[in-house]
């Protein structure tokens, strides 16, 4: 017999700031293979139309539909309402700005950080439109295809403890983004332009390793091997003037450690 779902949903909009947020309830009748895209939008569409929340591929590659879902960061396309008890707390991902109700604007954090961790390939070679496409070995590529599959919706940063004290932690996208850029061998910073970039609180240091972004992320991303790989590039780097060079290379050669380019 399909369920009845109570869906209780954060209402809130900034554009009219005499109101107050609030918490307004909705039931409607599950059926199989229902996901909270689809129960949103029938919500929106038989009880109240001026419900807000984002999507747009419902297949899990746009990010745009990311919500706390009983209090847990997720996407709402790939969410099946079976898998959920049938009373739904709905709020917007926290550390974003808020658009209204469900929708925020992830947009405007990711081009910020963007910004600040210089997200592109820095070489000194002049574009040459006619040259042939620069070969690179399919493991290598895959690695970095690993991590390129962030689709930026902005889960890991709604569910770290840092993201939400620090305005200006970088969070474990930003710090994968890097990660995908340290081991292009296309790119030429140093490690000491990388120390510059994300060796400090609002960086790599800031984060305390509980594992809240890996866990939610929903393209399953190593967040946390690439959290641990800069940070020991970062402290290497940091101890190179101390310890014999000796040390540092054996440290640097040590399994897990960072990338064979370096
Ligand atoms: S491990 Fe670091 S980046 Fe990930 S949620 Fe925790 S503090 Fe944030
Ligand atoms: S790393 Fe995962 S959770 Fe974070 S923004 Fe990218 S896809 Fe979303
Ligand atoms: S609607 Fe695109 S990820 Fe959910």
């Amino acid at each position: 017999m399909s369920r009845k779902l109570h869906i209780e949903v954060f209402r809130y909009n900034p554009a009219t700031p005499d109101t107050k947020p609030y918490m307004q309830s909705f039931f409607i009748d599950e059926f199989d293979s229902m996901t909270l895209f689809i129960a949103l939008n029938i919500i929106r569409d038989q009880h109240d139309p001026s419900l807000q929340f984002d999507f747009c591929c419902r297949a899990g590659i746009c990010g745009s539909c990311g919500m706390v879902i009983n209090g847990r960061p997720a996407l709402a396309c790939h969410t099946q309402t079976r898998d959920l008890p049938d009373h739904i707390v709905l709020h917007p991902l926290p550390v974003f700005k808020l658009v209204g109700d469900l929708s925020v604007d992830t947009g405007v954090w990711f081009r910020d950080v963007g910004t600040r961790i210089e997200s592109w390939i820095h070489t000194r070679k002049e574009f040459d439109p006619s040259a042939e496409e620069t070969r690179m070995e399919n493991e290598l590529a895959n690695q970095i295809f690993e991590l390129d599959r962030c689709i930026e919706c902005g889960c890991c940063v709604a569910a770290c403890g840092t993201a939400r004290m620090r305005e200006d932690f970088i969070g474990a996208t930003s710090i994968n983004r890097i990660a995908r850029f340290y081991m292009d061998p296309r790119d030429e910073r140093s490690e000491d332009d990388y120390y510059d970039l994300i060796g400090n609180d609002a960086g790599v240091f800031g984060c305390m390793g509980l594992l809240a972004c890996e866990d939610v992320c929903p393209k399953k991303i190593p967040l946390q091997d690439q959290l641990g790989i800069m940070r020991r590039m970062l402290a290497l780097n940091s101890v190179k003037g101390i310890l014999p060079a000796s040390v540092v290379k054996k440290l640097q050669n040590h399994k897990g450690c960072c990338h064979e380019k370096h």
